[in-house]
């Protein structure tokens, strides 16, 4: 850096994410029986003072006297501001030590206050400009010093004139009072800080907003925390995904775009172009086309199990990693496959539909209980597995059948085939993947080798169950009772009739592909897909992608990181080493995986990498995508 550059930093709403007044008022008025009239007063009196109705030291007055705080409350203050610093600030420490001579910090709020909060990043006691509390003998605060600028308007203009700084200065600040610096001509930038709060007039006369600490030291070619400032990785989210998905996204640092509806084909081949992540539910098609024009697109994240949606091929090719959420909704589609066999063997939908129609039917003909019946799993997979648990609680005998090799849970008992399934099963219930080559797996032949008065669940996929040979078996009796949660044509709003053949048939619980949709499944599933992109956006792990090869990578400190995505072709990894030997660059850590499309390589150097280096790796043939980290 140029020595003649100044850093001044504003506190309130910059340093830390709150006012220090509001918090104070919180901790001071705690007990106040009219602490929400005051609150209130305190608003409005900091408002005036914006608009200029009221001078800024009238209005410190003031609020000093509604506030009458203590020398006590200051400690309990100073805690919690240091529990509030912004996110950008704690990333960045190591910026205030480095530039320690060259940072101030000019607040209108107190000394008290903000030396204990900054001195811990390593700004220096004397750069610290800010107004002083006066106390009487019993510590109560009385009033404060008024011949320090700071508390008159325009006094951080004139605290910067009187320091007289030999040098360029840059002003960062989320208030007009840090905008009135450059005004003054006393600062040859301003940056609004938005990372806490935007206040429009002061966005408009900003040189650049900054939406984090993380994109000032970025735009300034600063030693930063990061390599790229997380707000310059654009987040679109479409379909309503949940607010806790938003919500995390946000804390990153993320610029996030949230859209309630998905987009058609040709909406998001434009929108596409700035993205950086696409966040998707089940409708929006990420078709090749797509993808053609995703040049910054680094992952996409299926807020659902399903991936069907997205070109898989075409998302690998172009180097985005797909993310989805398998298991967050499992639980749901278990307990409700148990509640319907249960309601099913006892006769129930027959039993309540009569009811409804003024029937009285008690009888225990044909009401089973589930103990001790035998349960057939087709698709052992992660909802078969957990179903084979809880109905094997409910004292049920559990057989399973599934194409791999997999795990007997409990005293669960595998069969060899689906014939010998089929043949033994009082419940059969389908957990088979969505995949083409499972079409019709039940069918006619299927039915004809199960018990008369089996009880049949499928939750799995609709194409997976020859609907005809269903009602048929429905209607001959051989099938007593069904609960069906998904059909090979589903309709694509609520305001489209769901015609099935299936409809008006006897015991038997149609449901509209529900089986995961639970408020808690939801959730699960918008805590789980963020953490996933998020890690693979900070250190590189692709754990769980459907795409990409599997590789889990810790946290990397004070090295580099260098992220190599290619066509899998032999001799890349050598070509990799070779060109880093050449630099005289030692790794630290190398991990490789492939899968049969690409290869993943992630190379951990221990020193400043050049800019040539990057530009050699780049133009090794067969690159897709390449990225530094840190
Ligand atoms: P999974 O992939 O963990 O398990 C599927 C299992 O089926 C695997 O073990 C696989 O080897 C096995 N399999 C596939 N084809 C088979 C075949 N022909 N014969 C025997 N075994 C076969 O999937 P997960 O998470 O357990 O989901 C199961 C199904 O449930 C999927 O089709 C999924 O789309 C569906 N699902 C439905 C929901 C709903 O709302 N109704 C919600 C969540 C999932």
């Amino acid at each position: 850096m140029t020595p003649s550059k100044y850093f001044v930093i504003d506190f309130d709403s910059t340093f830390t994410k709150v006012e220090a007044f509001d918090a104070l008022a919180e901790i001071s008025l705690k007990d106040h029986p009219e602490k929400e009239s005051i609150k209130t007063q305190i608003a409005e009196i900091t408002n005036q003072g914006m608009d200029g109705t009221l001078s800024l030291r009238e209005s410190i007055e003031k609020r000093i006297q509604l506030l009458s705080p203590e020398k006590k409350h200051l400690a309990q203050l100073v805690n919690h501001l240091k529990s509030v610093v912004s996110e950008s600030f704690k990333r960045n420490k190591d910026f205030f030590s480095t530039y320690a001579d060259h940072i101030y910090i000019i607040s209108n709020g107190f000394h008290e206050f903000i030396e204990p909060v900054v001195v811990e990043f390593g700004v220096k006691k004397e750069n610290i400009l800010a107004n002083e509390f006066q106390y009487d003998a019993n510590g109560k605060i009385t009033g404060f010093d008024k011949n320090n600028p700071l508390s008159s308007n325009n006094g951080k203009a004139e605290q910067l004139k009187r320091l007289n700084l030999p040098g360029d200065v840059y002003v960062i600040g989320d208030g007009y009072t840090d905008y009135e610096i450059k005004h003054s001509g006393l600062a040859n930038k301003f940056y609004a800080f938005t990372e806490n709060i935007e206040r429009e007039n002061v966005l408009s006369k900003a040189d650049h907003i900054t939406p984090s600490l993380d994109e000032f030291l970025y735009l300034n070619k600063l030693n930063t925390a990061i390599s790229y400032p997380k707000n310059r990785i654009n987040v679109l989210l479409l379909e309503g995904v949940h607010p806790v998905a938003i919500e995390l996204m946000k804390a990153e640092g993320f610029t996030i775009e949230s859209y309630p509806a998905g987009l058609d084909e040709d909406e998001l081949f434009e929108k596409i172009k700035n993205v950086s992540v696409l966040g998707i539910r089940s409708k929006t098609q990420v078709t090749a086309r797509v993808l053609e024009n995703a040049n910054r697109l680094m992952a996409i994240g299926a807020f659902c199990i399903g991936t069907n949606q997205i070109d898989l091929k075409a998302a690998t090719k172009k180097g985005v990693a797909v993310f989805n959420a398998p298991f967050s909704n499992t639980r749901s589609v278990v307990e409700l496959a148990i509640a319907e066999m249960i309601m099913l063997i006892r006769g129930i939908p027959d039993k309540s539909n009569k009811m409804h129609q003024g029937q009285w039917d008690k009888s225990a003909k044909g009401s089973f209980e589930v103990r001790g019946k035998k349960l057939g799993i087709i698709g052992y997979g992660n909802i078969g597995a957990q179903l084979s648990v809880l109905a094997e609680n409910l004292g049920m005998k559990v057989m399973y059948y599934d194409k791999e090799e997999k795990l007997a849970l409990g005293n669960a008992v595998k069969c060899k085939t689906l014939r010998e399934l089929l043949n033994a099963a009082d419940v059969i219930t389908l957990h088979v993947d969505g995949n083409e080559r499972n079409t019709n797996l039940i069918g006619s032949e299927e039915f004809s080798q199960m018990k008369k008065g089996v009880v049949f669940l499928n939750l799995s996929r609709g194409h997976v169950v020859d609907v005809k040979a269903l009602r048929e078996n429905i209607l001959n009796g051989k099938v007593a009772g069904s609960a069906i949660d998904v059909y090979p044509y589903e309709p694509i709003s609520n305001n489209e009739e769901f015609i099935s053949e299936l409809r008006g048939l006897p015991n038997t619980i149609l449901t509209p592909h529900i089986g995961g949709s639970t408020l808690e499944a939801q959730e699960n599933i918008g805590t789980f897909v963020p953490g996933k992109i998020t890690d693979y956006i900070n250190t590189g792990s692709t754990s769980n992608s459907v795409n990409f090869p599997n590789l889990t990578l810790p946290i990397l400190e004070n090295a580099h990181r260098l992220i190599h995505i290619h066509n899998n072709v032999p001799g890349i990894l050598a070509r990799i080493n070779q060109i880093l030997a050449a630099n005289d660059i030692n790794i630290v850590g190398q991990y490789l995986k492939t899968n049969e499309h690409i290869g993943y390589v992630i190379t951990d150097i221990n020193k400043e990498y050049n800019k040539e280096v990057i530009k050699e790796l780049r133009a090794i043939e067969h690159t897709i995508k390449f990225r530094v980290l840190y």
